[in-house]
C-alpha cells in the first residue's frame, strides 16, 4: 500500500479532497495521519471523525525553525509514508526538512507558478491584472514555492472579482487537482529523477481548467 501522510494548518479542504481520491477507487493508498501546525486547525476534527490519525505539532512550543522541523520530521516518520502531502500548510520548512523528503513532498500552491509566490496570491493576481488565475501542485525544494511542477489548473478572472470570489472558484480546482495528483503518486505513474526533474507514465494530461 501506498502512504500518505498529510500536511496541514488549518481548514482542511485540499486534505479532504485528497482522502477522498484515494478512497474512491480501487487504490492500494491511504492517508496514515495528518499532522498539524496548529491544534486549532478545523482539518482535525473531520480527519478524527474519519478515524484517521492526528498528530499536533504546534509550530509556537519551538525556539526555532529547526527545532519545530525536527519535530515534525519526526512525527512524520512514525507513519513511514511513501509520500508527505502539504495542503494549506503554512510554516515555511528548512532546507534540512525538505532534503530529508526529497522526491517524496509535494505541495499546492494558489497561483501559477512562478507567477505570485508567498502570500495573498488572489490579491497579487487581480492586482497584476491577469485574466488568468490557477494552481500548481509541485515537488518541493528548498526555494519557497520553487520546486519542479507536476500540474496546474486555471480558472478566468472575471470582471468585478474580489480575492475571496476567485479564491472559491480556484478553491474548487484545486481539490480535483491535488486529488488527480495524489492518485497518480499512489499508482507510480509520477515521480521525481535524480536530475530532479519530473517523470511521468500513463498520463495524458496535466493541465486541468474549470
Ligand atoms: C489552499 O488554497 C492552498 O492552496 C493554500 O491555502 C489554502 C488551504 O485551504 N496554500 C498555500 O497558500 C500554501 N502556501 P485548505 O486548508 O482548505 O486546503
Amino acid at each position: 500500500r501506498c502512504r500518505f501522510v498529510v500536511l496541514v494548518s488549518g481548514r482542511g479542504s485540499n486534505m479532504r479532497a485528497i482522502v477522498q481520491a484515494l478512497r474512491d477507487r480501487v487504490l492500494p493508498a491511504e492517508v496514515c495521519a495528518v499532522v498539524s501546525s496548529s491544534p486549532d486547525a478545523a482539518a482535525l476534527d473531520w480527519a478524527r471523525e474519519q478515524g484517521i490519525a492526528t498528530v499536533v505539532v504546534p509550530h509556537r512550543n519551538y525556539a526555532s525553525r529547526e527545532l519545530f522541523d525536527q519535530a515534525l520530521a519526526q512525527a512524520i516518520e512514525a507513519y513511514r509514508p511513501d509520500y508527505v502531502l502539504l495542503a494549506g500548510f503554512m510554516r515555511v520548512l528548512t532546507t534540512g526538512f525538505v532534503e530529508r523528503f526529497n522526491g517524496r513532498l509535494v505541495n499546492i500552491h494558489p497561483s501559477l507558478l512562478p507567477s505570485f509566490p508567498g502570500l495573498h496570491t488572489h490579491q497579487q493576481a487581480l492586482a497584476m491584472g491577469v485574466q488568468w488565475h490557477g494552481c500548481t501542485v509541485h515537488f518541493v525544494t528548498p526555494v519557497l514555492d520553487h520546486g519542479p511542477i507536476i500540474a496546474q489548473g486555471v480558472v478566468p478572472v472575471l470582471a468585478g472579482d474580489t480575492p475571496a470570489d476567485l479564491a472559491e472558484r480556484l478553491l474548487c480546482l484545486e481539490h480535483q487537482v491535488y486529488g488527480e495528483v495524489a492518485r497518480w503518486l499512489a499508482e507510480g505513474r509520477v515521480t521525481l529523477d535524480a536530475m530532479q526533474r519530473v517523470q511521468v507514465r500513463g498520463v495524458a494530461s496535466r493541465s486541468f481548467i474549470r
